[in-house]
């Protein structure tokens, strides 16, 4: 059987799994077959899609629609060509490190395995995988095939970067430098990400914030002039992060990733999905993801937008956070100028007709 319609008949199987199997049980099963699924989907052959469904331009790069996929599902470009076949308006591979790092892990079935879990009665997902990674390097060479075997047109590729989980200071920091120093070379923009809540962050200092956008930025410029984004999880001082990215010229906000403070998207989730948030938080901590967060990522870009506007700010948004329907994206396009998807994308993907999924989403104006 094809892996979509394996993917298929999982989505169907799901919510009585997630009712019958002990909560362990099924935090396990997904956790221990989400490689195997990516890998799957990365040897599908589909006939490629033509995706020009709402052509734009923006921050100088043409995208045949404003919809790709977000940070996390492509870690390593090896779905660049499933991604491009379906007719995505462009692609984020990463979040890469500069050298390989297996994320955190737990005891599945036997093996080790990075923790996620699907809450099928709501349309989300909770993950605390922990930034697993093979490095940068096999990223550039995966890029490359992807290149040479497809010659993209207008499907703009972006590297989300961020420091070594392991490293500390300045360490930590080089290793993004020179991931920016390879990546500039292959890439169409750069996501610098700011908000992995899977490892830990410093509370944001936006002096220290723009200082190290201003090196990125240098070390860029050196290769390139990509458009450098910035990802955050949060925003908790809007002018103060708004100002402080526009003073670093970068060129534009992604967000939002995962959120962890459950209990106030609690009231966003099916009752029967409340034993898989307790048992996977109490555990792994972890970040929720999909429709619970919809309104909240929606607000906050709105919020983003008025700000820019009012003080004409020179940064474009990208909007990320329980996209779901052509709806979500219309609203969006009233406040963002590119879009990202991950969990209600992998929903798409198991109920709708895989070619019809990016043009459905993106044609209505
Ligand atoms: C399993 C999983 C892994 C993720 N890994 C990353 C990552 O490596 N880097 C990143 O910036 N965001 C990562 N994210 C966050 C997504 O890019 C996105 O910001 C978040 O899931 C909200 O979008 P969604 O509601 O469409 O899923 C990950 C999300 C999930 C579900």
């Amino acid at each position: 059987m094809g892996i979509l319609n394996l993917a298929k008949m999982d989505h169907k199987l799901r919510p009585t799994l997630a009712k019958i199997l002990p909560a362990s049980t099924f935090i396990k099963l997904y956790s221990a077959t989400r490689p195997w699924f990516i890998k799957r989907l990365a040897e599908e052959e589909l006939d490629t899609v033509d995706g020009h469904f709402y052509p734009i331009e923006v921050m100088g790069l043409k995208f045949r629609n404003d919809l790709g996929n977000a940070a996390g599902l492509d870690k390593d470009g090896s779905l660049l060509g499933f991604q491009y076949q379906l007719g995505a308006g462009f692609a984020v591979v990463g979040t890469v490190l500069n050298r390989p790092h297996t994320g955190n892990l737990f005891s599945a079935f036997g093996r080790k395995h990075n923790p996620w879990v699907p809450l099928p009665g709501s349309d989300s997902a909770l993950n605390s995988l922990g930034l697993p990674s093979k490095g940068i390097d096999p990223v550039l060479d995966n890029i490359k095939y992807f290149q040479d075997q497809y010659h993209p047109k207008d499907f703009p590729i972006g590297f989300s970067i961020m420091g070594h989980p392991l490293d500390e200071g300045e360490a930590k920091f080089q290793g993004v430098l020179d991931c920016v120093k390879k990546a500039a070379k292959v890439a169409d923009f750069i996501e610098i990400n700011e908000s992995c809540p899977n490892v830990k962050h410093k509370q944001k200092d936006m002096g220290e914030l723009n200082n190290r956008l201003k090196l990125i930025l240098e070390v860029a410029r050196e290769q390139s002039n990509l458009p450098i984004l910035v990802k955050l999880g949060q925003i908790h001082d809007m002018a103060g992060t708004l100002d402080a990215l526009a003073d670093a010229k970068v060129n534009g906000l992604v967000a939002l990733n995962t959120q962890t403070n459950y209990e106030q998207f609690k009231e966003n989730l099916t009752s029967s999905d409340y034993a898989l948030l307790e048992k996977y938080t109490s555990e792994f901590n972890g970040g929720l993801s999909g429709a619970a967060i919809r309104s909240f990522a929606r607000d906050k870009m709105k919020e983003a937008r008025a700000y820019i506007n009012k003080h004409a700010l020179d940064l474009s948004l990208v909007h990320v956070g329980g996209i779901a329907s052509p709806e979500d994206i219309v609203e969006s396009r009233s406040f963002a100028e590119l879009r990202e998807w991950y969990s209600c994308f992998l929903s798409a993907l198991a109920s709708q007709d895989p070619r019809q999924i990016y043009q459905v989403m993106t044609e209505k104006k």
